[in-house]
């Protein structure tokens, strides 16, 4: 059977009160239509047709070439939704599964039971309902005493009795595609001016036909976002089951309540993460690591048995056993070879720091090279910001000892295992194996490095 997937992304999201289309804001590090995007990929390798309308062109961007975009120029209701796919879809799925693109809880699991359902029934489509204490303003499902759905009532048009009701409709729904392209366009015109997918129940019952379904899990599963208030219930659910995640793969979670980790990043086992904690975009740690407290890590790939202790790393890059912090602070760029080890109040950019080099105290390292085992002393400044408004480089070779309070104005060399007197002013390069002093620094006599 070939299953298509249906996504519907038309709507408006008026009660986000944004700019920002709906399913452009972010949970868990990626924007919503991702998150449906994901989900569609999980279920089958069939590209997915998306129901484009509210912003379209934002939308499709963000579409990209993971899902045809279908063009639903008025936002006439979901049933109106549904037909904009016929032209493109019939004749061409067995099973066409539609859920809207505002749940980003809903798992593949559950699409996966609904399909199955629907495969080993004879009902037209299978739904998918949540029973919930609070209604959030869905679709009730009204059964007869056989306990067979004969109604969607959408909450605007129910009775009250009708508005007691606790099973809700999810909004998920598999049809056998077939009965689907016969029967969209019977959907009446509601009083509100909109074709209701839901009327599809009306439709089949009128045939005698029974309509299957399905109970989500847990409830979260069916959030749906339509303000803020629900983003954020959402953004929770979804951190807790990252969090989750991780920690059935051996990482340590010392506070999950406090500890944001995006859906795209990944973790080795024996890795513990501390309270405050972010680790987000395409942030990859290794094993045994010790993250945190209050760090943040960005696009981050860090290596085995690291230490980063209250800092912020931004598409960085740090080898096996760098320790950073409290307060590093690495920028783009910024690669520290195994073993580094960056006190407090360093900030490191675009720059590479060989093996072994320590830089124990308040550092500005940009647009440099340093040499394995060089010691870079408190306060050392590479001035990289030229009088022609150019960023200049710093070379510093291996097993070098830079004094407190160096500044090296860029372009400028150090040789290895030359040193630097404390308050040096390094404007001319410095050979190998040589002391300078002074402001500016003037080479006085041969080195003799105190870290060789
Ligand atoms: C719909 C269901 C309701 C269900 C609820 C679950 C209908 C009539 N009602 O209500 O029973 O409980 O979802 O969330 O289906 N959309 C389009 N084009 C449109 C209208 C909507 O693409 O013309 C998309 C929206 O972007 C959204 C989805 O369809 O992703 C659902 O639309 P929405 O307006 O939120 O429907 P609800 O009123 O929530
Ligand atoms: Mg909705």
């Amino acid at each position: 059977v070939k299953i298509v997937p249906v996504i519907l992304a038309a709507g408006k999201g008026t009660r986000m009160k944004s700019e920002l289309p709906k399913l452009l804001h972010p949970i868990g590090g990626k924007p919503l239509i991702h998150h449906a995007l994901d989900l569609a990929l999980q279920l089958t390798a069939e590209k997915p047709i998306v129901v484009v309308g509210h912003q379209a062109k934002r939308v499709e961007a963000a579409v990209g070439e993971r899902g045809h975009c279908v063009l639903q120029a008025e936002q006439l209701g979901t049933g109106h939704a549904v037909q904009q796919c016929q032209p493109v879809l019939e004749g061409k799925a067995d099973l066409i599964v539609v859920w809207a693109a505002d749940m980003p809880l809903l798992t593949v699991e559950t699409l996966n039971q609904l399909i199955t359902t629907q495969r080993h029934g004879r009902s037209p489509f299978t739904m998918l309902t949540v029973t919930a204490q609070d209604p959030r303003g869905f679709g009730r499902i009204v059964r007869d005493t056989t306990q067979q759905i004969i109604e969607i009532v959408e909450e605007a048009d129910a009775s009250p009795a009708q508005l007691a009701i606790r099973e809700l409709n999810a909004g998920v729904y598999c049809f056998r595609a077939e009965w689907l392209w016969q029967n969209l366009a019977n959907i009446p015109l509601s009083e509100k001016g909109e074709y209701y997918l839901t009327d599809l129940v009306a439709i089949a019952v009128h045939k005698k036909q029974r309509i299957a379904s399905i109970s989500v899990q847990t409830e979260a599963e069916a959030i749906g976002v339509n303000n803020r208030v629900q983003l954020a219930e959402a953004e929770s659910h979804l951190r807790e089951r990252i969090n989750r995640y991780w920690q059935m793969e051996g990482v340590t979670i010392i506070d999950p309540a406090s500890t944001y980790i995006d859906a795209t990043v990944s973790i080795g086992n024996d890795t513990i993460i501390l309270p405050n904690t972010h680790l987000q975009g395409n942030t990859r740690i290794g094993s045994h690591c010790r993250i945190g407290p209050n760090s943040i890590l960005s696009n981050a790939h860090v290596s085995n048995r690291c230490k980063i202790f209250a800092s912020v790393l931004e598409d960085a890059r740090v080898e096996d056993n760098v320790q950073i912090g409290p307060f590093g602070h690495l920028r783009h760029g910024a690669h520290l070879a195994e073993g580094v080890y960056m006190g407090n109040f360093g900030e490191v950019k675009n720059s590479y720091l060989a093996p072994g080099v320590k830089l124990g105290h308040f550092s500005y390292i940009g647009d440099s090279t340093i040499g394995e085992n060089t010691n870079i002393g408190a306060g050392t400044i590479t001035c990289n910001f030229g009088a022609d408004k150019k960023k200049h480089r710093t070379s510093i070779g291996a097993n070098a000892y830079i004094g407190s309070d160096t500044l090296l104005i860029a372009p400028v060399s150090v040789g290895d295992q030359a040193m630097t007197g404390a308050g040096s002013i390094v404007t001319k390069n410095i050979p190998a194996d040589s002391l300078a002093v002074g402001a500016p620094a003037r080479v006085i006599r041969k080195s003799t490095p105190p870290n060789q």
